[in-house]
């Protein structure tokens, strides 16, 4: 582990992909942690608490507790693999859990409020916060492990983004997203044009992505989120979003950093069907909020000091998590499932909160 963590040679070397592709850039998921918050700080094991799971106060204190101190629980040991049951101790902190509606990747429901992650295991997820390109952001996000076959390494990863904002704050970039913030693209297909065609370069259809069949509904429900819409060929939804890249984050009192290279259009990088695709084609886009560009060592210095303060999530059946979406980020390599193997994680999103960017004075 780099001592400097935003050294000024960057260690995410790019991959050379393939004549389309500029590069690539793949965070490490180092684990285990040398650095930040040890999994017997944020763990509970909840052999004590099995018959009684959801009801049980101390279990919820317990939960509480950490969660305020911390932002991350991890419970282990729970006896039940039963999504609606591992979310009652946390549902003073989750409320009611909500539908996935305006996110820009597409889930499908598993059961009641528990969507699936959205994302082929083919491909990496870069670390991100919920939902930062839209104006309604959540609180939290809550996971949890229903399979997961023998051998295979499902992990999840979170990054300590305290530290994160920490490591930046000094630095030339840090500065640069502080006084410029970013611009989210998003390019959303029509499910009608893409019905009969191969899916090339798509990611996410405006239909599901806003939950209707109807565009005026779909630009409403954009323009409700803060996001400003244009309609491109063959009803192409093109959104964009300019948002400060830090927020407040109540539970510290503090300022944040919150945005991520997962908004970037090298979250593609490993995307069947859509990685060959040239960076300005693809369907999501991130650039400072004047819209000049991140450079190839601001994208690297980003994705390195994530890594940097990354916590390994290795789930058994049964474990589930809950993460303050403001103290940490999420993110995960491929995961490798030979034939017939599972790894089902569900997530649930908590309460929604309008995002107000940064506070002066809490710095
Ligand atoms: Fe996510």
């Amino acid at each position: 582990m780099c001592a400097s963590p935003v050294a000024s040679m960057p260690r995410s070397v790019p991959i050379l992909a393939s004549a389309f592709t500029k590069a690539q850039w793949i965070p490490k998921f180092i684990k285990p942690t040398s650095v930040g918050v040890k999994r017997e700080e944020y763990t509970i094991d909840c052999t004590r608490y099995q018959k009684n799971l959801g009801s049980n106060t101390e279990l919820k204190s317990r939960v509480d507790d950490l969660y305020h101190r911390i932002g991350l629980v991890y419970l282990t040991n729970t006896g039940t693999k039963d999504a609606a049951e591992l979310q009652k101790p946390f549902d003073r902190i989750l409320g009611t859990g909500n539908l996935y509606e305006g996110g820009a990747n597409p889930r499908s429901a598993i059961e009641g409020n528990v969507y699936d992650t959205g994302v082929s295991m083919e491909s990496f997820v870069h670390y991100h916060h919920e939902m930062a390109y839209v104006d309604k952001s959540v609180k939290n996000v809550f996971f949890t492990c229903s399979e997961l076959s023998p051998g295979v390494d499902g992990s999840s990863y979170v990054s300590d983004n305290i530290r994160v904002t920490n490591a930046l704050s000094d630095t030339v970039l840090g500065r640069k997203l502080r006084e410029k913030g970013v611009c989210y693209v998003r390019k959303l297909t029509d499910r009608k044009h893409f019905q009969n065609l191969p899916q090339i370069g798509v990611y996410n259809h405006w239909q599901k992505s806003f939950l209707t069949e109807d565009p005026k509904v779909a630009e409403i429900r954009a323009n409700e989120r803060g996001l400003r819409v244009e309609w491109g060929r063959d009803r192409l939804m093109i959104t964009k979003y300019f948002a400060p890249s830090y927020e407040y984050c109540p539970p510290i009192d503090r300022n944040l950093l919150y945005a991520s290279m997962a908004d970037h259009s090298i979250w593609f990088d490993t995307w069947p069907l859509v990685e060959q695709l040239p960076q300005e084609e693809r369907p999501l886009k991130m650039t400072y909020g004047d819209e000049s560009e991140f450079t190839d060592s601001e994208v690297a210095q980003l994705v390195d000091v994530y890594d940097d303060f990354g916590i390994q999530l290795d789930w058994n059946p049964g474990e589930a998590a809950i993460v303050c979406n403001f103290r940490f980020l999420h993110g995960r390599p491929i995961i490798k499932l030979r034939s017939g193997e599972v790894r089902n994680l569900g997530v649930v999103l908590g309460e929604f909160f309008k995002r107000q960017g940064p506070l002066p004075g809490k710095w």
